[in-house]
């Protein structure tokens, strides 16, 4: 099974993975968690390309190439084998960022972003894909602030640096694929308190892992 966490800079995907891995680890279930990009030795470098801010010349299709390549890496080395072996993977991001970020707000053709997924995925898809949604004011304001405070590193920030309607883009984008495949996304109010939100997602989890039964 693969689950994947979606959402704008600062909606608090990090905090979320944690409440949902302490829930299997209470109901026993065997996980993982990793991220992308970088959930690989190789993976690591790719992202240190990508999200440097002294690279804000990267080519649209140079950024796409290299998400991909982080993403057949991370596939092949590690998501794949971990989902053989009975875990359950959680991704910290996974192929809707590419469609977002890439196809609806830096603007590449989506169809051709579908190929290249398709490609990529060589039949993988998520089983449930949760949206952290927010108002990416909020979002931006939390993001620097870690960045301020050190829990979230400067060296990183090339994507914090787009503009405020590069956000909101990003987070229309997910809204629009939600709406597309609405038994896969699950949208979650992300502006509430932290708890408030793990309990939306828990919830979800629950009456998946009930009808699974
Ligand atoms: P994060 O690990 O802090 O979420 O940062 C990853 C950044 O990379 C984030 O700004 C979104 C961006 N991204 C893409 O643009 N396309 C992708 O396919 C992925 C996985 C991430």
């Amino acid at each position: 099974m693969l689950i994947t966490l979606e959402g704008i800079e600062g909606s608090g995907k990090t905090t979320q993975i944690d409440h949902i891995a302490a829930y299997f680890q209470k109901s026993g279930l065997e996980y993982i968690i990793t991220k992308e990009p970088g959930g690989t030795v190789l993976g690591e470098k790719i992202r240190s390309i990508l999200l440097d801010p002294g690279n804000s010349n990267i080519h649209p299709m140079t950024e796409l190439l290299l998400y991909a390549a982080d993403r057949v890496q991370h596939i092949k080395e590690f998501i794949t084998p971990m989902m053989d072996a009975g875990n359950i993977v959680i991704c910290d991001r996974f192929c809707d960022s590419t469609t977002v970020y890439q196809g609806f707000t830096r603007g590449i053709d989506v169809s051709l972003i579908q190929r290249l997924n398709s490609l990529v995925l060589e039949g993988l898809a998520p089983d449930i894909t949760f949206v952290l949604d927010l108002d990416p004011e909020i979002g931006l304001k939390r993001a620097w602030k870690q960045i301020r405070d050190g829990s979230r590193s400067e060296s990183e920030t090339r994507f914090e640096n787009e503009k405020l309607q590069f956000h909101e883009s990003v987070r229309n984008g997910y809204l629009e694929l939600a709406r597309q495949e609405p038994d896969r996304f699950v949208v979650v109010n992300a502006s509430l308190d932290p708890v408030k939100v793990s309990e939306q997602i828990l919830e979800h989890l629950e009456k998946y892992f009930k009808i699974q039964k």
